[in-house]
């Protein structure tokens, strides 16, 4: 078992320059990460950070990605971390913070960051302020290329440890990024009936039915404004929250229950997870204090439009949620024309400017 000791570049060599092009996917949890816990790491004296109340799985998305250039030279001192941001090849001062703070978290585990200045050049394939949540994607390809350096002067690194140790990083960046490494189906956290989940990292789960290859989800852009509640405050609610430890446990649960919805291809029972993870999410953060509601009429009005097609249809589509307004439809591509149609005729209405987005599972970072 992988410990946070084990994360700790000791050897390794150096270079005059380097160039560095990823791109990663966001996903989209099935059981739900909301809350973080306490706890005290494996390196003396350091407080592990963002290490998850319960565990989560998710799909790993295709298309909504982020691309990532690292631009890597060496320069004469190792007094700062040296940066320049470029967000779709402009300078971009306002996410310079979350850099610094990511290079601050993850300096222990790459102690070589300080050696190089960085050029990072970095766009997204989905619109900007879309309400998709960019940070999984953009940690998951700013780690993956941190790491692609790392190889570079490590040239012993095993890809299982490359994997590991890049979900690893994201994590530090923003929790959910840790899933955003590999494909089709990711697990992360403490799970006492997977063997190798870890709270540190993701972990490919690959016993999957054919049912759920090529999965389908629609995005259905209902709010499109910046997020009212920021995922650092939802998570934080957590702590003394009326419902924490029964939901915690509920995730151990539906985790275990989903793992064999997807291996035996139980499209009824899957539904009932998802739904019910989603809404449950939701009735976390309007039962914390201070509460709140992120859903919009509209959001409402396309989950009941859904139900309602099921039924007179039996056409197996059912709906997620993130922490926003918007409605993840997800389906079988064996259904898709028909799901399609669906949400041009009834579903799009609901949409801000008729907005929405096609995705579909797919497997993580890719190399470009
Ligand atoms: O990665 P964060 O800290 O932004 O948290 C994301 C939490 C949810 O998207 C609401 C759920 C999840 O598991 O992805």
């Amino acid at each position: 078992m992988l410990t946070e000791k084990d994360f700790i570049a000791t050897t390794y060599s150096s270079l005059e320059s380097a160039n560095f092009e990823w791109s990663a996917p966001s996903n989209i949890a099935l059981v739900k990460y909301w809350g973080k816990k306490e706890q005290v790491s494996s390196i003396p004296g350091e407080k592990s950070e963002q290490i998850p109340a319960n565990p989560s799985i998710s799909f790993t998305l295709n298309q909504c990605k982020t691309i990532t250039k690292l631009g890597v030279l060496k320069k004469s001192d190792t007094k700062d971390f040296s940066f320049d941001l470029l967000f779709e090849g402009k300078p971009k001062e306002d996410f310079k913070p979350k850099i610094q703070k990511f290079f601050e978290r993850i300096e222990v585990y790459c102690p070589y960051l300080k050696e190089y200045h960085f050029t990072i050049d970095t766009q997204n394939t989905f619109p900007h302020s879309s309400g998709i949540a960019s940070s999984a994607s953009g940690m998951a390809a700013l780690a993956v290329s941190i790491m692609s350096l790392e190889k570079a002067i490590t040239p012993s690194l095993s890809d299982d440890y490359f994997n590991a140790k890049t979900s690893f990083l994201a994590r530090l960046g923003s929790g959910s990024a840790c899933r955003s490494i590999k494909g089709e189906v990711v697990i992360w956290g403490n799970h006492a009936k997977t063997a190798n989940s870890s709270d540190l990292f993701g972990v490919a789960f690959s016993e999957v039915h054919e049912y759920f290859k090529n999965f389908q989800d629609t995005i259905l852009l209902v709010d499109k404004g910046e997020k009212q509640v920021s995922s650092t405050v939802g998570h934080d609610l957590m702590h003394n929250h009326p419902y924490a430890e029964q939901r915690f446990g509920q995730a151990h649960e539906n985790l275990t229950a989903i793992k064999e919805v997807l291996t035996s291809g139980n499209i009824a029972a899957f539904i009932k997870i998802v739904e019910s993870e989603a809404l449950t999410l939701h009735a976390m953060m309007m039962t914390s204090m201070p509460y709140f509601i992120l859903m919009k009429p509209n959001t409402l009005e396309i989950i009941n439009k859904i139900w309602n097609y099921r039924n007179e249809t039996q056409i197996p589509v059912c709906f997620t949620l993130d922490a926003g307004a918007n409605v993840h439809v997800l389906y079988p591509s064996t259904v898709k024309e028909k799901v399609m149609q669906f949400i041009q005729n009834e579903l799009v209405v609901y949409c801000q400017n008729g907005q929405y987005i096609c995705d579909q599972i797919g497997t993580g970072a890719k190399s470009n």
